[in-house]
Formats: structure tokens, sequence, C-alpha cells
């Protein structure tokens, strides 16, 4: 195992996902068990602005955490080092720049390697960390699996579980009423958690981001289905699905600090266009957090404990600014600045559209 005793810290940064706490149970057990000293950083970067806060993980403090969901951590999407939204003395909130405090910190603290867990926002600041000097080691997290140079990223499986179930639950009510349902999925800019739960729960129709949809051929898919007796419509709709020559929905967000834009509203869009251009009644639902609720399946928490097992193995390697990525069988060391801002979306030509296609899923083009 090595004989380089190593302090390393772990954070978990962004939106939550489904298997976070068994990466951080991973990191622990597999560093302890090398005879390491593990920290765990609270709410991602700024934790480390006060270094009485930051946590020894033991074996004990994280036993039995691999089922649950969240972070025993805590994580944040308005924590960038970088500009962060501080309130000044007459309470009007100003960004500042808290970068060097951090990594002035981490080495006071006699910090090795931070492990940050986190989606491309969070790995792009690990990234610009690495450069002032602070060794990282990224681990792909997001339930909307659009990272890439991974196959995939844990809390993804469980998020298409939880939407699959509640798509399979709207077909009883939807037959029953003759109704159409518009179900919103998040997932950004990528269409993943649509089109593989939409194809799972048996939609008549799935919207992506990455397929322009025409509204008509929605509409005709869902008059189609009452020509052929199938009198109830399941349209899943991805929170960044937009139509041909449209934009996306977006939501005012009043979080401070937040970089990215708020999706939502596509759902609420679609359903008003359906029962607008054809005589059925039409109801739209978001799923929203639900997606990013609830324990980890057991797919997730298996491939997060080997994230984070092989996080642990790269930093005794010596690997240093490298995120672990699932490519299958093994786990493999690639660049931070691959991954970083370059969105993994739905092929349009994949096996599963085809799949969809083949089976009558209509995509609306
Ligand atoms: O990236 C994960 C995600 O759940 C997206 O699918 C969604 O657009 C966004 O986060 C929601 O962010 P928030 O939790 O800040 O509302």
């Amino acid at each position: 195992m090595g004989d380089r005793k190593f302090r390393i810290a772990i954070n978990t940064g962004g939106g939550d996902a489904p298997g976070l706490n068994a990466v951080i149970y991973a990191v622990t057990m597999a560093s302890t068990r090398r005879g390491w000293e593990v920290y765990g950083i609270p709410t991602g970067y700024a934790g480390l602005l006060d270094t009485t806060k930051i946590v020894q993980l033991t074996p004990e403090r994280v036993a039995s955490i691999v089922p649950l969901g969240g972070t025993i951590l805590g994580t944040t999407n308005r924590g960038d080092p970088f500009h962060l939204p501080v309130k000044n003395a007459s309470g009007q909130v100003e960004f500042v720049d808290v970068s060097d405090r951090i990594v002035q910190n981490f080495r006071r603290f006699g910090l090795d390697v931070l492990v940050a867990v986190g989606g491309d926002g969070s790995l792009a600041l690990a990234h610009k960390l690495a450069a002032k000097g602070m060794p990282v080691l990224g681990v792909p997290k997001t339930i909307d699996n659009d990272l890439s140079c991974t196959l995939s990223t844990f809390g993804f499986d469980t998020a298409v579980a939880t939407a699959t179930e509640a798509i399979d639950k709207l077909h009883s009510t939807a037959a029953a009423h003759e109704r159409v349902f518009v179900v919103e999925v998040m997932g950004r800019y990528a269409g993943w958690i649509a089109l593989h739960s939409g194809a799972a729960g048996q939609a008549d129709v799935v919207l992506l981001p990455e397929i322009p949809f025409d509204i008509d051929k929605v509409c005709d898919r869902v008059l189609d289905n009452e020509r052929r007796g199938k009198r109830y419509a399941i349209v899943v709709v991805a929170e960044g699905a937009k139509p041909a020559g449209g934009q996306m929905v977006t939501k005012p967000s009043r979080s401070i600090g937040r970089s990215e834009v708020l999706l939502g509203g596509i759902g609420d869009w679609v359903a008003e266009e359906i029962s607008s251009r054809v005589e059925k009644e039409t109801r739209a639902l978001a799923l929203g957090h639900l997606q990013r609720g609830g324990g980890p399946s057991a797919f997730d928490r298996l491939l997060a404990l080997r994230f984070g097992a092989a996080a642990v193995r790269f930093v005794g390697e010596g690997l240093r600014n490298v995120m672990v990525a699932l490519r299958p069988p093994d786990m493999v060391p690639v660049p931070i600045a691959d991954v970083i801002e370059r969105t993994k979306r739905v092929p349009v030509d994949s096996d599963t559209i085809l799949t969809c296609r083949d089976i009558g899923v209509s995509f609306g083009d």
C-alpha cells in the first residue's frame, strides 16, 4: 500500500446526488486502512475558510452512511471561492475572492490533497484552485449524467429510477381520466434522465434538449393515440428541452452567488400548448428535487464506492489534478482540464434513441 502517509481532505460541492455519502465512506475507509488521515470540509470550498469546522472522518464516524441520501458534509452551489457572496458592514452583499485564504488554510492544516466530489462547476473550481497550488483529485457527481470523459456518474441511476416510478404511477390515473400528463424532469442541458426514464416508463413522447421539438408533432402523437383507442398520453420533457427556434424556459432565482441559470417551466408550457390545440384535459407536473432526494440505488452505491476507492488509490500513486472516470471495466484518471466545460449530451444517433424510435416513442421531431 506504499509507505507515505497522506493527510487528505474531502468536500462535496454543487447540487447533491444520491451516493455522495458512499464516496465519503469509501474515501474514509480506504484511507484509514492505509494509515492515512481524512478530514471532511463542510459545505464545499468555503468550509476551508474556518478550519475549526473541519472534522476528522473515522470509520466510526462514517459507519452506516452508505444508504443515506444527501451528504454528511453539506454542499452548496453558491460557494465559488473566487467570487464568494459576503455581507459587508452595511448589510450589502459584495463578492470577494477568498481563494488565496483557502489555499493557505489548506496548507496550514497540513493537508496533502483535496478529494473534490462535484459536477462540472465544482470541478472547474478545483481546477482553478489546483492552478494556485492546491493538489486536487476529482470525483464526478451529478444526477444529470452530463460530465464528459466518464461513462456515468453516481446519482443518475437513482434519479432515473425515481422518475420512472413516478411515470409508472401516472399511467393509471392518466388512463382513468383519459388525460395527457406532461412530466418535467431534471437534467440541465442534457436529456439523459428524460430519455432513460421516458423509455423505461413507456412514455409516448420524450422531449430532449438535444432534439428541438415541434409542438404540432407532439399534438399529432396525442391524436394518434386517440385514433388507435389509447385515450391518454404521457409526455416526458427534460427541463432543458426547447421548441425548434425557441428558447429554454428559465425561472428567476433569488440565490445570490449562484452562477447557473435555474431551468424549469417547459412542462407547463408544453401542457398549455397541448390543451389549447387538442381537446384533451392536460396536466403538468415537475418532479424537481424528488429526483435528487432519498438514498442511492444499489447500482449508485457500488459506483460511488468504486469512485471513492479509486480516488484513494490514485492519491497513493501520486496522481494529482485528475478526475476518476468510469471506463468499464476500469476506473481511470483523466485530467480535470479535459472534463470541464464539455457537457456530455445525448448523441442523437445513440442506440437508446434508435430503440425508442423503433418502439414508437416520439421525440416531437
Ligand atoms: O445539476 C443537478 C440539478 O438537479 C439539475 O438537474 C437542476 O437543473 C439543478 O441541479 C437544480 O439546481 P437547484 O438545486 O439549485 O435548484
